[in-house]
């Protein structure tokens, strides 16, 4: 995959699947934007990967605005979203315990970020005569999820990506929706102690035999296909995919 002078804005670029999306896309020699609220982090990936940071909270409408605000004084267009930022918060609570904040929150940064993301990258793909949106919905969104409000909020990024993907063809900007399974990040890894707890072991013995063993996927498993999907080689992809 070449991805030679494209401009790639991975959003949720700190850690995890995105750090690792943004790494492989440096590496394929694109000009890399990590945006992310993790500064420490951010700052510290985007270095290694010899690509722009950038602060963003992307549940907050100006903050987003800023981001790109940003972002267009160093490039003039931008060929690539890859919003990957999101939250699971609210894991085994059983939904008549369900706080309504808890349920808000990881709406507003998991739906309610991908579609503000996405509101301002596309007049910035339009100005390079189209490019591609890539979205991170997860399993949950079809029922696997150990949260009432993350399985809602996928489900929405899901629908959000096939209702882009109808609106944007003609601007000539593919729209994939990426759901992965069980990943071995700090997200998915912090679930597992969680659950692990509801049962009475402990939660720190769970997380450490979950990170040694093969059953989950690494994050550049996903970060090989979302920096695949932001390449011309990907040009005929459109919808939905499923990843280990
Ligand atoms: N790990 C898995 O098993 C798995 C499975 C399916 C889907 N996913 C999805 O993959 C994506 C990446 O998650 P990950 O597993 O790499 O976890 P992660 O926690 O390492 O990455 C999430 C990133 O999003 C950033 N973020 C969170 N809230 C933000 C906000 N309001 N504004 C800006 N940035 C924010 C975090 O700082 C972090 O860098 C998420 O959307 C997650 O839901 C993960």
């Amino acid at each position: 995959m070449d991805l030679t002078n494209k401009t790639i804005l991975v959003v949720g670029g700190a850690t995890g699947i995105g750090s690792a999306t943004a790494r492989i896309c440096a590496m394929q020699g694109a000009k890399v934007i990590i945006a992310d609220y993790n500064e420490a982090a951010g700052a510290e990936t985007a270095a290694a990967a010899g690509a722009m940071y950038v602060p963003v909270n992307v549940a907050d409408e100006n903050s987003v605005k800023a981001l790109f605000a940003r972002i267009a004084e160093q490039y003039d267009h931008l060929d690539v979203l890859i919003q990957t930022a999101g939250v699971l918060k609210g894991a085994y609570v059983p939904v008549e315990e369900f706080s309504l904040e808890t349920f808000t929150n990881v709406v507003d940064i998991n739906a309610t970020g991908s579609f503000l993301c996405t509101k301002y990258a596309v007049p910035m793909i339009k100005k390079a005569g189209g490019g591609a949106i890539i979205l991170i919905s997860s399993v949950a969104a079809i029922g696997v999820s150990s949260s009432v409000a993350y399985g809602a909020s996928k489900g929405s990024v899901s629908s959000l990506g096939v209702t882009l993907a109808n609106k944007l063809a003609e601007d000539n900007i593919r729209v994939n929706v990426v759901h992965p399974g069980g990943i071995k990040t700090n997200m998915k890894l912090s679930v597992i102690g969680a659950e692990a707890e509801t049962r009475g072991q402990s939660g720190e013995q769970a997380i450490a035999q979950a990170a040694a063993g093969a059953e989950l996927g690494e994050p550049e498993g996903v970060g090989k296909i979302l920096a695949w999907l932001a390449s011309d080689e990907a040009e005929y992809v459109r919808g939905f995919l499923f990843t280990r």
